[in-house]
């Protein structure tokens, strides 16, 4: 499993105040709707800062743990949290935006599931509803072709190993959590980066793109970390 006790710390690890408002501030740029669903919200500091600018949210993440993170955040329970897998969105209501952020979209591993989630969204937004989604860009596969390494430790004592490294398409991130009573927990991560035509012709069926960018604002698929896509739902 997956983002079980990485999510004790996982806003420990990468929570960065000013990359949540550059989300919020791209999102907002493109004045979705209020009534919205995040797909994979895992912490939840974007899904807090988004009801705070006033949307409506339900918000999904696969991780039960994470979930609960996020839940502290929202107090008085403005958010609609749910665990639950985002290709299988049976049930959901419809909403005037969706958004899947911060390398979410990257755990899906086959070119199959890419298809099937952005039909299952398509189902889920409103005609000429808004999509936001961002993604590796293949230059991340070159950066961690050599492995990246980090070690540390959190506040309450308990050290880390950090290693990301990249293969073929795909770039594996491994935790080690040493905890206080001894023992050692790890947790290994999987993700694709796929290549911006594919996605393009993935969402071809359902959606108009309305904006790509790479790291929010340099326009097209220039050479980066992420690209951000912005696509509307076709009517009819
Ligand atoms: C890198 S974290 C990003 C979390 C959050 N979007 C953020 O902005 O920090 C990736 C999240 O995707 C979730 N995830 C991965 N696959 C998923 C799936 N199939 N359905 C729902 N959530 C998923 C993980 O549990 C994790 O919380």
């Amino acid at each position: 499993m997956m983002y079980n006790t990485l999510a004790r710390y996982y806003d420990a690890l990468v929570k960065d105040d000013e990359a949540t408002k550059a989300y919020v501030d791209w999102i907002e740029s493109f004045h979705p709707g209020k009534k919205m669903l995040e797909l994979a919200c895992g912490s939840g500091e974007i899904t807090e800062r988004l009801a705070r600018v006033g949307h409506r949210l339900d918000a999904l993440d696969l991780s039960a743990d994470m979930v609960e993170q996020a839940k502290q955040k929202d107090p008085e329970r403005l958010i609609g949290f749910s665990v639950r897998d985002m290709l299988d969105l049976t049930g959901l209501p419809m909403y005037e935006a969706v958004v899947c952020l911060c390398d979410s979209f990257n755990y899906l591993l086959e070119k199959q599931d890419v298809a099937r989630f952005f039909e299952q969204v398509a189902g889920h937004i409103e005609a000429g509803g808004l999509f936001f989604f961002d993604t590796h860009a293949l230059d991340r596969l070159d950066e961690f072709a050599d492995e990246f390494n980090e070690t540390g430790a959190f506040e309450d004592g308990v050290q880390y190993q950090w290693s990301i490294m990249a293969e073929d398409d795909f770039v594996y991130q491994d935790f080690a959590f040493y905890l206080a009573d001894g023992s050692v927990v790890q947790e290994h991560h999987m993700q694709r980066v796929y290549a911006p035509r594919f996605l393009e012709e993935a969402l071809e069926p359902w959606f108009d793109i309305v904006s790509v960018t790479k790291d929010f604002d340099v326009e097209g698929i220039a050479a980066g970390e992420k690209y951000f896509f912005v696509c509307k739902r076709k009517r009819g």
